[in-house]
């Protein structure tokens, strides 16, 4: 099953996290110090792991998000997830043999289910990919506010006889499901088919018992609970995960009365017309950015900083910086991060940056199906055109690596850069300062604003390239005055 599926169901809730702008201050990063743009800080942000470079040349990568909220207990313990994550990651590519011929991916990300006073619910994917394929996994933590704890999907529950109740009419629901996915096998005649079904039957018992670690992924919507089984639970691995609905109403009373009121089982919520979902709270300030070109790179030398695989916890300090410089730059987003960080996207567009797209969550797309590069492309541009109005117009596809299908599908120009100042591998602001200053003019650097010793190398950056008489611009500056065509690969004016 594909993550967008549940990316779409998840929109509503985004608007809860936009209220109360005082509590704003009690957020520990990012360490931005501008008092008037702390009404455009996302109380969830998201902090990011990177392991491997941009460009493809790096044989293994991982990347894995987990969120920073204002709850010490909750960042903890994913933080400690991801961390265990990334040591499965380091012990797989220790294993893999040097001359194995296929690199090793990992990547775990997560969005954001439910943000009320009392309860905090996150969904995360984890894939893994040992070669062509990915391999996805599912996984929901929720926490309770109040009691600031986790909460496993047993204590939602009146009792352990509702949570029997709960887990019988999954179970049914499991059979229902599987037994449409057989009967609609053309390759199973009558007597295969009863066959078959009949041998599923002990793995969905065991697989749907109420246990919790069966549940590990439940999604709560206003109408209906799902239940994602990851690949084996309940059918053969070649099934995929599963996805089960019950609907609300059949189970309402099952759960203890305060969660009962937070999933709002018992009434549907108000409904959000579709373009207004992810938009953050509207101010007073005008959106629109002035499209006059203010430098013409035809005449002076231009540098376009570019920063891949934000918004982060680190973006908002990037800002504030670029802002007192008066520096302009261009952010390939990740769709999925966009989401969650809405302000940050929305703060870089009234602040003269372009917002272009990077995929929706860093997979790399030469290893996709043609429907699934689509989806990373489109859903990331519904992502950022939800919040800003704006039509998104170049593409940066995860390390730089795209096939004939990539440029087909993009609609956009892809986007590469002169200068990879490596800044993944070293975490130090100085010697990734010193690398972006080899750039030469009308070239493009690559820089990442997940590291918080990238945005530390910005200022010296700034100040060493204007001293040298360059110019900074944005991609819609560097390329004033020339056509780009969609689907064509550049990597400076
Ligand atoms: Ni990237």
């Amino acid at each position: 099953m594909r993550p967008y599926i549940l990316w779409a169901v998840c929109g509503v809730l985004l608007t809860a996290c936009q209220q109360d702008p005082k509590k704003k201050e009690t957020i520990k990063t990012p360490e931005s110090t501008v008092v008037h743009t702390t009404q455009m800080v996302d109380d969830i942000q998201v902090n990011t792991i990177q392991i491997g470079g941009e460009s493809n040349k790096d044989k293994n990568n991982f990347q894995a998000s987990y969120p920073e909220t204002k709850y010490d207990f909750i960042n903890e313990i994913e933080k400690a997830q991801t961390l265990a994550f990334q040591k499965e990651f380091e012990d797989e590519t220790k294993r893999a043999t040097e001359d194995a011929v296929s690199g090793i991916t990992f990547g775990r990300h997560f969005e954001i289910l439910e943000n009320s006073e009392h309860l905090l619910g996150f969904l995360h994917e984890t894939y893994r990919s040992f070669g062509n394929t990915f391999s996805d996994e599912f996984q929901t933590n929720y926490y309770d506010l109040t009691e600031r704890k986790q909460v496993q999907i047993n204590d939602l529950f009146l009792s352990s006889k509702a949570f029997n109740t709960f887990a019988t009419m999954v179970r049914k629901a499991t059979s229902a499901e599987l037994k449409k996915i057989v009967d609609a096998d053309n390759t199973l005649d009558a007597t295969d088919k009863v066959n078959m079904f009949k041998s599923l039957e002990p793995q969905i018992k065991e697989g749907t018992d109420a246990k919790p670690q069966n549940y590990s992924t439940v999604i709560f919507k206003s109408d209906s609970i799902q239940v994602i089984f990851n690949k084996y639970q309940v059918a053969p691995g070649n099934m995929g995960s599963i996805t089960v609905k019950i609907a609300a109403q059949d189970l309402g009373n099952l759960f203890k009365e305060k969660y009962q009121v937070l999933f709002q089982l018992e009434k549907a919520p108000e409904v959000i017309p579709a373009t207004e979902e992810s938009k953050p709270v509207a101010d007073n300030t005008d959106t629109k950015v002035p499209e006059t070109i203010l430098v013409d790179c035809g005449k002076v030398p231009c540098i376009a900083l570019t920063f891949d695989d934000g918004p982060s916890v680190h973006t908002n300090r990037l800002l504030d910086i670029l802002k007192s410089e008066n520096v302009k730059a261009t952010f390939f987003v990740l769709g999925k991060s966009a989401k969650i960080q809405p302000k940050t996207i929305l703060r870089q567009h009234r602040e003269g940056h372009v917002v272009a797209n990077h995929s929706w969550n860093h997979k790399q797309l030469s290893k996709l199906t043609v429907g699934e590069v689509a989806d990373q492309i489109n859903n990331t541009n519904q992502a950022i055109e939800n919040i800003l109005d704006t039509k998104v117009a170049y593409l940066r596809p995860p390390y730089g690596a795209f096939n004939s299908d990539v440029k087909q599908v993009a609609k956009m120009p892809i986007i590469l850069w002169s200068l990879d100042p490596l800044d993944w591998k070293d975490r130090n602001a100085e010697t990734v300062a010193q690398r972006m200053l080899d750039v030469k003019a009308d070239g493009i650097i690559l820089a990442h604003d997940i590291h918080k010793s990238t945005v530390d190398a910005i200022p010296e950056v700034i100040k060493a390239l204007k001293e040298k008489g360059f110019y900074f611009v944005t991609l819609d500056e560097l390329y004033a005055g020339k056509t780009l065509v969609n689907g064509k690969v550049y990597n400076k004016r």
